[in-house]
């Protein structure tokens, strides 16, 4: 049944496209496009969006006083706006009597290397990680292309997913990471970033608005350390330097710009596959019986979005936004419910685009990337290991494809 409807799909589908040329264009998209099927009004905002993901901020605009770079795409630029890169952004922390610290008093959680000139020509400088610091975690850029959709996924299917895997497979059993939605209070299951400590666009916008550029926004709830996306970052933790801070805080009037980069990433089309071949649809059945796919599942689906593009979609991104415990993979780095042994499974949806894998980007090959899956990755990897030479080059292949 299966091979006569693929054969059929993939016979009737090039010849549709001969006849109708135009058609090919309906349903692939390219990397930084929008997605299919927006409205006229959901396309000016997404332009408006990326816009501002686009623009460059000023120590007037309110960078600083200190920060990394002033702009989104300055990190986010692999294959189009919004992508990923190899530029790292670096968390510290420490253990006191067991407990995980994440040194805000020293300028942690994330370190800011940069600094701005600010009132009387004092020089801020960038902060550097300080003495105290025991946990160093190096975390790359991943690429922002289809998270509106993955924003979209109901948290029932997460949880339920988590359920699913503690009955089926309790020896990769995934977790939720529920967190504090820091705009409306709510409790919701955590899923964006390395830890999936973030629920949902806004939330990042807001704090990647503050910890990447400097510029805080109003109208937040305090997060589990008591910090304010209103107020600024200290330098080195040390507030008696906002003295010298030119811009008034918190430095935007309203959340204006974090609604424009949500809109532009909420309507940014995932990634486009690449091409594929015998090899890479073989792959992808190994890809499933050796056990990745438990955790980097395949499919998951939007819930009843109020934008019809994002309604009941299908989210490819080979992810259940879970975590895991991956041992000696893990950054150390405690973050919403997430201990520092746990990860949220990697989406693999533009991994043909990436320069490196793995949270710290401490693999340069996909071979490396799978042979460092510890922990709960580690019965998928020695399957891996025990496959034939040619069987191993068709599940790289398949990942090649995504
Ligand atoms: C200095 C580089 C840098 C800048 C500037 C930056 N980011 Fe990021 N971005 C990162 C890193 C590093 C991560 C991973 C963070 C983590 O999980 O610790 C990330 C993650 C993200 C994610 C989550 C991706 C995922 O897979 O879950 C979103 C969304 C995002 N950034 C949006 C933005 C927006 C919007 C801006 C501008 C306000 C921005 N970023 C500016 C480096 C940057
Ligand atoms: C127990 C769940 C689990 C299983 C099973 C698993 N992975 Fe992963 N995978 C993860 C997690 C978690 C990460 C993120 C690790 C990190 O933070 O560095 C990851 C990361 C990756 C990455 C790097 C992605 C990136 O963006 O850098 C690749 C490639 C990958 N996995 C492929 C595989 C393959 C192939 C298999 C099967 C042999 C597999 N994984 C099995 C959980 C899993």
């Amino acid at each position: 049944m299966r091979s006569t409807h693929c054969r059929s799909r993939s016979f009737t589908l090039p010849v549709l496209m001969l006849l109708f040329p135009w058609a090919a264009a309906l349903g692939q998209t390219d990397f930084g496009d929008p997605l299919p099927g927006l409205t006229a009004s959901e396309l000016n905002r997404f332009q408006a969006g990326k816009a501002a993901f686009k623009e460059v901020e000023g120590t007037a605009d309110g960078v600083g006083p200190v920060f990394n770079r002033d702009s989104c795409v300055a990190c986010h630029d692999n294959q189009a706006t919004g992508g990923g890169s190899a530029i790292f952004s670096t968390r510290i922390g420490t253990r006191i009597n067991r407990q995980f610290d994440p040194l805000v008093r020293r300028g942690g959680p994330v370190i800011q290397t940069e600094g701005i000139v600010g009132r009387e020509g004092y020089l801020y400088v960038g902060e550097v990680i300080p003495a105290e610091a025991t946990i160093i975690a190096r975390r790359r850029t991943p690429q922002t292309f289809g998270l509106g959709l993955v924003d979209a996924v109901p948290d029932m299917l997460l949880v339920g997913l988590a359920i699913k895997q503690a009955l089926r497979t309790p020896e990769i059993a995934g977790r939720p990471n529920f967190v504090t939605d820091l705009r409306t209070g709510q409790w919701r299951v955590g899923r964006l970033g390395w830890k999936a400590a973030v629920p949902n666009l806004t939330n990042f916008s807001g704090d990647a608005y503050k910890e990447e550029m400097g510029i805080t926004t109003p109208g937040w709830l305090p997060d589990e350390d008591g910090r304010l996306i209103d107020d600024e970052n200290p330098p080195q933790g040390d507030t008696s330097l906002l003295e010298y801070n030119p811009v008034g805080n918190p430095n935007e009037g309203d959340i204006e710009d974090v609604v424009l980069f949500t809109d532009f990433m909420t309507f940014l089309a995932p990634p486009p596959r690449g091409v594929i071949t015998v090899a890479v649809r073989q792959g992808e059945k190994l890809f499933a019986s050796i056990g990745c796919a438990d955790c980097h599942v395949p499919a998951l689906y939007t819930g009843n979005h109020v934008s019809p593009a994002l309604r009941f979609r299908r989210v490819a991104a080979y992810s259940d936004f879970l975590l895991h415990d991956m041992s000696a993979l893990g950054d150390g780095i405690e973050q919403g419910q997430a201990r520092g042994t746990e990860m949220r499974t990697a989406p693999l949806w533009g991994l043909r685009t990436q320069p490196s894998f793995l949270h710290d980007g401490r693999a340069t090959t996909l071979r490396e990337a799978i042979l460092q899956h510890a922990g709960q990755g580690s019965s998928a990897r020695i399957r891996f290991q025990r496959l034939k030479w040619w069987e191993q080059e068709q599940l790289l292949a398949f990942l090649n494809s995504l």
